[in-house]
């Protein structure tokens, strides 16, 4: 079975939307996790339930996050499935049954391994796949 590992939203700011999830969801404020990823220009906040909700708020605005976000606004982004360890193998899976993957090799994400499958192989949505833990 496939497992929903995340959904990713971008946003302006992290604050005014964590504040208002934390209210719509009765989630912790005090548990939200943040986290920074230079490398892809974006900084992150996590809520956890059965699924994490990831909000992404571009620190740069020449990463694919800025660039989403001045190109289609702020709201949703990615579905994140889990893949089995390595991740390598199930990116090797995809490209050879044809599938459009964004880079060749997985990179450092917030949390663990990941890669990406362009949304014209993917039904228009954007899609990351994580190494389980
Ligand atoms: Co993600």
């Amino acid at each position: 079975m496939f497992r929903l590992d995340h959904i990713g939203v971008v946003v302006e700011k992290l604050e005014p939307m964590v504040e208002l999830y934390c209210r719509l969801l009765n989630y912790p404020p005090d548990k939200v996790e943040y986290h920074d990823v230079p490398s892809e220009g974006v900084r992150v906040a996590m809520l956890k339930g059965n699924t994490i909700l990831e909000f992404l708020q571009p620190t740069d605005p020449d990463s694919g996050i800025g660039k989403f976000l001045a190109k289609r606004g702020a709201g949703f982004h990615h579905f994140c499935y889990g893949a089995d360890a390595p991740v390598e193998n199930k990116l090797a899976e995809l490209k050879a049954n044809g599938f459009a993957v964004l880079s060749d090799e997985p990179r450092q994400g917030a949390e663990g391994r990941v890669f990406f499958v362009h949304p014209k192989s993917a039904g228009g949505i954007l899609t990351e796949f994580v190494e389980n833990e």
